[in-house]
Formats: structure tokens, sequence, C-alpha cells
């Protein structure tokens, strides 16, 4: 019997006029169910052989689970990569050459999306190859109204490519919601904590008088009184100090305005505030309080120099000695894109998952922020090729370089936890049940 998964898979295929191929049925066995549920009890899992049989039998045993979706697929550039990266069909139909990437695509698409929470987020890497026909993919299988944005990132200073007069240095984040549920929580605010007191180290960056609504000392009369400070220390007090100097909430236009606190917070917490030369008084920020971190919106064009192509590159070459592996993301590159778009809490699927750069990143920030992210990755078994220096480094399937990054995360964090989903052990031999048996290659 068909999946509703297949059904859907099959229903946008034929509405975007992409090749149907022959379902062949996967009879899980209840140890296989068993196996892929126990992902609850890692921080992370790594499932390995083709990510369409998880997906599918996570959507159908633990829908709504994740609540960030990244994934770097291959960019069908037709390179030669440890991975298969040239999916190419024979031109026909709209999308031409594209509709067997295409093909390969939806189905994890339309999986994924039901593996994510109302108000999970789906992330997806892409460059300019195949960045349209993702498009179209995303809108249809996720609805452009969920379409949340596209990011601009830049890879390198300089750029490459074969391109006559034109280096390109750059490619996009596809940021989709799974609902209108679902929204990023903001960047943040990377200004510096410039200033130190007793209490850390602080920035100043939020005016201690209120502004817009509310904000009149008609509004609340109570939370209009006299504060005293010191114009060369900033020290503020909410008693009258000798020598210090007073005051009031009131606006460059002369405006009696009101304070953001009630007077018996303002003295407990007048450690808290600050006051420019002239009495302006401001809220302190202080680093790494996690909870009063100012946010602003994620800007749509991220040009770090941490981010760079190199730098994902540099950090395999010092990880394992050489360059095993192609194509990595930077760490602080996914660290970012996990950091804006969940809390602390959060479960990370990466079903492309490569070198296992989004199990790193997890790690890392759980370890910063003390945080309980889980992870889960799907990486493929296929046989590294010959002569690629990955296989003469000793690795013989795709997947053993994610699990050896686990293993090494675990070597320099003892208490990270992970788990190995494999076909070997867990999942009997079985026909592909793919609707792109294709992958098997
Ligand atoms: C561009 S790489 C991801 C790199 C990763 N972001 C990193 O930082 O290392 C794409 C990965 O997807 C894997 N892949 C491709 N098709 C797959 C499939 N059907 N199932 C599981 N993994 C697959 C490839 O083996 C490759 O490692």
């Amino acid at each position: 019997m068909l999946s509703t998964i297949d059904l859907k898979v099959s229903k946008l295929k034929k509405e975007l006029g992409l090749e149907l191929q022959q379902h062949s049925s996967f009879e899980h066995t209840e140890s296989f169910h068993e196996a892929c549920q126990s992902w609850v009890n890692a921080d992370t899992t790594l499932f390995v052989g083709d990510n369409l049989i998880y997906l599918k039998e996570l959507a159908l045993m633990s829908p709504e689970i994740v609540d960030v979706c990244y994934i770097d697929p291959p960019y069908n550039t037709g390179s030669k990569f440890l991975y298969e990266d040239n999916r190419k069909s024979e031109a026909r139909g709209i999308f031409g050459t594209h509709s067997a990437w295409m093909s390969f695509m939806l189905p994890r698409l339309v999986a994924a999306r039901e593996i994510l929470k109302e108000t999970g987020i789906i992330t997806i890497s892409i460059d300019d190859y195949e960045q349209a026909y993702l498009k179209i993919l995303m809108d249809r299988i996720f609805g452009e109204d969920n379409f949340i944005g596209s990011i601009v990132v830049c890879r390198s200073k300089n750029g490459k490519g074969s391109k006559k007069n034109l280096a390109t240095n750059h490619e996009y984040l596809l940021i989709y919601g799974k609902s209108k549920q679902a929204g990023l929580r903001g960047q943040s605010d990377e200004t510096d904590y410039n200033k130190q007191d007793e209490f850390g180290q602080y920035r100043v960056d939020g005016l201690f008088r209120k502004k817009g609504e509310a904000s009149l000392r008609t509004d609340r009369p109570n939370m209009f009184y006299p504060i005293y400070f010191n114009p060369s220390s900033g020290k503020v007090s909410i008693e009258a100090i000798k020598g210090w100097k007073v005051t009031y909430p009131i606006d460059s236009k002369g405006i009696e305005r009101r304070w953001l606190w009630g007077i018996d917070t303002a003295r407990e917490r007048s450690w808290q505030l600050y006051a420019s030369k002239n009495g302006v008084i401001y809220v302190k920020n202080y680093a790494g309080n996690a909870e009063a971190e100012k946010r602003t919106k994620v800007r749509t064009l991220w040009n770090n120099a941490n981010f760079y192509t190199e730098k994902g590159t540099n950090e395999i070459k010092s990880i394992f000695g050489s360059k095993i592996f192609d194509t990595p993301k930077p760490l602080e590159y996914i660290k970012k894109i996990i950091d804006v778009s969940s809390d602390s809490n959060a479960v990370i699927l990466d079903f492309f998952a490569g070198s296992g750069t989004t199990a790193q990143a997890v790690a890392d920030l759980n370890s910063t922020d003390k945080g309980t992210r889980r992870c889960l990755l799907m990486e493929s078994d296929s046989v590294i090729p010959p002569n690629h220096i990955a296989q003469e480094s000793g690795f013989k399937f795709i997947s053993d370089i994610t699990e050896k990054r686990l293993k090494i995360i675990k070597s320099k964090e003892d208490s990270f936890e992970f788990k190995i989903i494999s076909p070997s052990i867990n999942i009997p031999v079985q026909i592909p049940t793919d609707l792109n048996a294709e992958i098997y290659n």
C-alpha cells in the first residue's frame, strides 16, 4: 500500500510534470521502528544509509518532532566529489535537465515537512545552479506564504567560477516555516560589550526613560521620580548623595515622561543603571545574560569571514589532518543558522550531514549556553570513490567520516552521547523503497 508521503509525492510530481517512478514497498520491521525511535535517548543520532528511508520512517512514526532542519544537499554542479553531484536528466519538460535533481529532492522535502513541528523551520543551502528549481519545489511543498526569506551568504572574498569577468562569491540560504506559527528568533546583537564593572562586561543600549505608548508622567505618576547620578563614574542612586546631580525622565522636547521601573525595583537594581555625563539614564546589558539578550531582525546579507568556504576546509584539515571532505560548511555559519532559528532545547535535523558539521555546531552551542539541543543526522553509506583522499585516509563509506566526527566530539566532551542507526545492525536488507533508485548508485 502507498504511504501518505508517496501519495503526496506522486501528486506533486504529476503537477510539476516530473517523472513518476515505480514505487516499491519497504516493509519496516519492529526492530527497525524501535531503532529509529531510540534517537530520543541520545544527544545526537546518526542514521546511516539513504535518508529517504529514515525520513519516511520518522514522518510516519515520529511526526512533528523537529524544531529546525538545516540541509546542504548536493548542489548538482557535476563536480567530482566523494558523493554523487550529477543528477541531470535528458532535457525534457519545463525544468529540462534539472528535473532529475528535483525528483531526487521532492520526496525528501515532503517527508521532512512532516517531521517538522508546526513552529518548525527548514533552512537550505544552495547555489545558483539549483536555487530557482529548489524555490519552486519549496513553494509547492511548504507554501509560498511560508517562505520566510532568502539569505545571501558570502563564501569567499574573491570568488571563483569560469564566467567571463564574473567571479561568484555568494550562495543562498532559503528559509521556510512549516506554518504561520514558525518564525526566526532574531540574531544576537553583535555590538561589543565594551564596558566592565564588578558585575561583568556590559554594554549600554537601552534608555531607562520609557518611550512611545503609555510613556507620559500622567500615564504612571509613581514612575516619575528623581534619580541621582555621578557624572564622572556614571553611577546611579535613588537616594540623594552629596555632590551628585539629579535627573528626571524628561525628553529632549521637555515632555515629562516616566521611568521603566517603579522606584523600589530601581532602588534594588540601581547597579544595573548607568548615567551619561548629562544625566541620560540607560539600562546595562551584561554579556552572557541570554534572557535579557537583545536580538535584532536577521539581516539577509551575511558577509562574515568566519562563514567563508575556506574556513570550513581549514576546520576539516585541522580535525582530520587532511581535506577528506570536499564541501564542508564552516562551523560558525551553522551555529548562526541554529541560533537565529531555534531555542537552546531545540531538536535539529540535518539529513545531508556530510562531515558532521551540524553535530559539532550543536555540541558547541550546548556547551556554551548549557543548552539541551538534540541532533538527528542522516548520511549515505555510499562507498567513497577510489583515489579520493578520504579513502586513502582509511575511510570506506561516506558515513564513516560523519561517525568519526562524532567520536572526535565525544573525545573532547565526555558527556556528549551519540547513537548510530546503521543498516548493517538494524535494518534488514531490502530492495530500495525509493521513488528514485538512482540514489543507490
Ligand atoms: C554538500 S554535502 C553536506 C556537507 C555538510 N554540510 C558538511 O558540513 O560537511 C551533501 C552530503 O549529502 C550526502 N547525501 C547525498 N544523498 C544522500 C542520501 N540519499 N542519503 C543520505 N545522504 C546523502 C552526501 O553523501 C554528502 O555527504
